[in-house]
């Protein structure tokens, strides 16, 4: 049978987790996503609208069945890590059983399995700020939306997850290099995402058979990316100083995680791959 990937992180058809969905979908897995609670309703309203069906469009010119939306936040466990306030907010209260072990359970009576684990979520309120500036609350924010949001989706996923199964997440350069402008302690976030794909790898392996890699990607034009205030440079710097001058495409992330997590990356686990024409291997701009 086809593989099950569930994905965590697609709001819209602009970012890395849809295109990962494409790539998978083309080769074959069934695909769950796991949205943001207050961008479900739109998300699945642009579905069901056909908005999204010139995007859906995979090779073989059949689009990308999702077989079913999750709504998902990250940074609740458990229903009594919920503070009253997020339970009282509409458009949190118009939907059920999004913390992270619920919808695993959720996942576990709908499908039994899963084969494949993909996170494609960050958040970081005060990323706009140098770390000099960011508050205690900010960073800690930061690293529970963008770090420990995988720590906990691969705890609660990996025994529904099948041997041989792998998981993704999305990292940054941002964690080993100085970029100033990603601030907010997501360049911290980032860095305790990687060294935990080396620890996960590690753990997940020896006790699940199951691998964990995080690819290093080039920047996007997503819907995060343009909040952050910068995306525009970034793509630009890349293009001028990268080995490879081109704009990198959401695909080419997304074509990279459906190899990592096929059999063709079998002996892959615990490492950080780049994927961003290159420009993690320059020493200074030209
Ligand atoms: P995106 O906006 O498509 O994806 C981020 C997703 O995270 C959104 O769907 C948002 O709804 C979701 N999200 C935020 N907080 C959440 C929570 N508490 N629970 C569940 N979902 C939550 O943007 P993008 O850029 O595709 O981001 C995906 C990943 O790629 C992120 O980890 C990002 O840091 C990483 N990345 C992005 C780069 C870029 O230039 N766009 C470069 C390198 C890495």
């Amino acid at each position: 049978r086809g593989k099950r990937a569930f994905i965590a992180g697609v709001s819209d058809d602009n970012g890395y987790g849809w295109a990962i969905a494409k790539s998978l979908a083309a080769a074959g897995a069934e695909i769950l996503v796991g949205t943001w609670v207050p961008t479900l309703n739109i998300f699945e309203s642009s579905l069901r609208r056909g908005k999204f069906d010139e995007s859906r469009k995979l090779p073989d010119g059949s689009l990308m069945e999702i077989t079913k939306v999750y709504p998902l936040d990250a940074v609740y466990d458990n229903p009594e890590d919920v503070p009253e306030d997020v339970k009282a907010n509409k458009r949190y209260s118009g939907s059920s059983n999004w913390t992270v072990q619920e919808v695993v359970e959720a996942v576990k009576h709908d499908f039994g399995n899963i084969d494949i684990l993909v996170h494609s979520l960050a958040n970081g309120p005060e990323v706009s700020k140098p770390l000099l500036e960011t508050s205690r609350n900010g960073y800690l924010a930061a690293v529970s939306a963008s770090s420990y949001s995988f720590v906990s989706l691969l705890k609660h996923f990996v025994p529904i997850m099948n041997p041989g199964g792998a998981s993704i997440s999305l990292t940054y350069i941002a964690s080993e290099r100085i970029i100033p402008g990603y601030g907010g302690g997501m360049s911290s976030a980032k860095a305790a995402l990687e060294s935990d794909t080396r620890v996960l790898a590690f753990e997940a392996g020896r006790k699940h058979k199951v691998r964990v890699n995080t690819i290093s990607a080039g920047p996007l034009r997503s819907r995060a990316a343009k909040a952050i205030g910068f995306i525009d440079m970034m793509i630009d710097y890349s293009s001028a100083n990268a080995p490879l001058q081109k704009e990198l495409s959401a695909e080419e992330v997304g074509n990279a995680a459906a190899f990592l997590a096929s059999p063709l990356a079998s002996a892959i686990t615990g490492a950080v791959v780049y994927v961003d024409n290159g420009l993690n291997a320059m020493g200074v701009g030209v």
